[in-house]
């Protein structure tokens, strides 16, 4: 709704230039300056998209300043601690929380198509060993529209949905495969008796023919997790999936795409890091030599895990894994040394001024590396769990773009520095 417009002045000419404030539901009102080249013939300049709003979404909603998040209306808290993945995974899809039956028949859905075509192994078989799982997924989520090819068109509600139900249903298994292919592994099928999340810890931990102990805690840190990074608006590689699909390409393309963006240390990397570092650390001992080194305007070591780009005060999803390390610390009865260096840092950063003065508190990564390597998941699967997580997400964000009939395709425009036109002129 346009209620009221902002002047802009130019100062050269004193020309005036009305541009509409649009009101959002909740949130910083924002500026349409869709006409603003049209008007004044001249572009906006905002490196990293700091104070650009790229899309209209109805999905999420982050205040970083009150370390709010909701997905459709619910609270980030209430689904992480009352509602499963799957659950929010159908609010990201059908915009409410299905019921008893609905659910049941979602949770099928995803069964039925959570095995992948057989001639893919040769695709995994094709990548060397040690390849790292990002790889071989990025590359696999890209080639499921070369093996499901027949509903690529998206024109009907009905493929739409297949689609969603086979990319969300089939990355588990891909991802439990590319880990498995890595490491040398036989690979293990879906059991179909088993939940979604369940399922998926079985494939990367079964041996064919075995029986593997999953403890309800496990599996319910894991399904948090998910539910904790299932969406999170227009983050890197969320638009990076926006961005593919506003060309009309396929969701495949377009989720394979998120999956490169989110493979970077900035993003989704970032419990990798967690973890990489503390064993960097190695003992309680050196914490002060670390800390101090954060600390130092010298030295550009950082304390990976602190610090967030929107949440100022806290980060939500940190509160909330905060609470789950230390359930699982406590029924798993984890003793290592890498959590007494954590805890360390933790408590130092929690009170030295340095951090509390820039808001540098532990963020989700470092509460999730921490859980995750409780988990014995191993460091390079970290990232793979995120686009797990995410996909829902990205699926949804595809979804409400085609949906909009006045959607553009994303094509900014820049500041051109380079040299002016050198062609020699005969
Ligand atoms: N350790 C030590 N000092 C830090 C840290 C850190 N982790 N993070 C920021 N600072 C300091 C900076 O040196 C700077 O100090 P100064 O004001 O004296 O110059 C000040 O805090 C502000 O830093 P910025 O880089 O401007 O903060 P910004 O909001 O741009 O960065 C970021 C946020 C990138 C997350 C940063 O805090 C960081 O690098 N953290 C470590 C990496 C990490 O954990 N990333 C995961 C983020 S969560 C996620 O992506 C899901």
């Amino acid at each position: 709704m346009v209620n009221n417009s902002i002047t802009v002045i130019d100062n050269r000419t004193g020309s005036k230039f009305d541009f509409p404030i649009v009101q959002p539901t909740i949130g910083p009102k924002v500026v349409d300056i869709s006409s603003f080249y049209k008007n004044t013939g001249m572009f906006t300049f905002d490196r990293g998209f700091t104070s650009t709003a790229s899309c209209r979404s109805r999905i999420t909603y982050i205040d970083g300043e009150a370390g709010k998040l909701m997905y459709r209306g619910y609270d980030i808290g209430y689904l992480a601690t009352k509602k499963t993945f799957l659950d929010t995974t159908y609010l990201l899809l059908h915009n409410k929380l299905p019921n008893k039956n609905q659910l049941a028949s979602f949770d099928l859905e995803l069964k039925k198509r959570s095995f992948i075509n057989e001639s893919m192994k040769k695709l995994f078989d094709a990548f060397p060993d040690n390849a790292h799982p990002m790889a071989i997924l990025s590359s696999a989520v890209a080639a499921l529209s070369a093996f499901y090819s027949d509903s690529l068109d998206m024109d009907t509600p009905e493929e739409v949905i297949e689609m969603a139900h086979r990319i969300i249903a089939k990355i588990p298994t891909i991802a439990a495969f590319s880990y498995r292919y890595s490491n040398g592994l036989p690979v293990i099928y879906p059991d179909l008796d088993k939940g979604f999340t369940e399922n998926f810890l079985y494939m990367i931990r079964a041996y064919p023919h075995g029986h593997v102990n999953l403890k309800l805690i496990e599996v319910e840190a894991l399904d948090t997790i998910f539910t904790l990074h299932a969406d999170h608006e227009q983050n890197a590689s969320t638009t990076a999936v926006r961005v593919v699909a506003s060309t009309q390409a396929h969701p495949y393309a377009a989720v394979s795409s998120g999956i490169g963006a989110l493979w970077g240390r900035a993003h989704g990397g970032a419990n990798e890091s967690v973890i990489r570092q503390l064993e960097m650390i190695g003992s309680v001992d050196n914490v002060d030599k670390f800390i101090a080194k954060a600390k130092d305007k010298n030295d550009s070591f950082r304390l990976m895990g602190f610090g967030h780009r929107v949440y100022k005060n806290f980060d939500p999803r940190a509160t909330i894994l905060k609470n789950l390390r230390d359930r699982l610390i406590h029924e798993l009865n984890i003793d290592s040394h890498l959590l007494e260096i954590a805890n360390k840092i933790e408590k130092i950063a929690l009170s030295d001024e340095y951090f509390i003065k820039r808001h540098l508190y532990p963020n989700i990564d470092f509460y999730s590396g921490l859980i995750l390597n409780a988990l014995k998941i191993p460091k390079e699967m970290f990232a793979v769990i995120f686009v797990m997580g995410r996909t829902p997400g990205w699926i949804a964000q595809w979804i409400e773009l085609k949906e909009q009939k006045d959607m553009k395709i994303a094509r900014p425009r820049q500041l051109y520095l380079g040299p002016n036109d050198r062609t020699p002129k005969n």
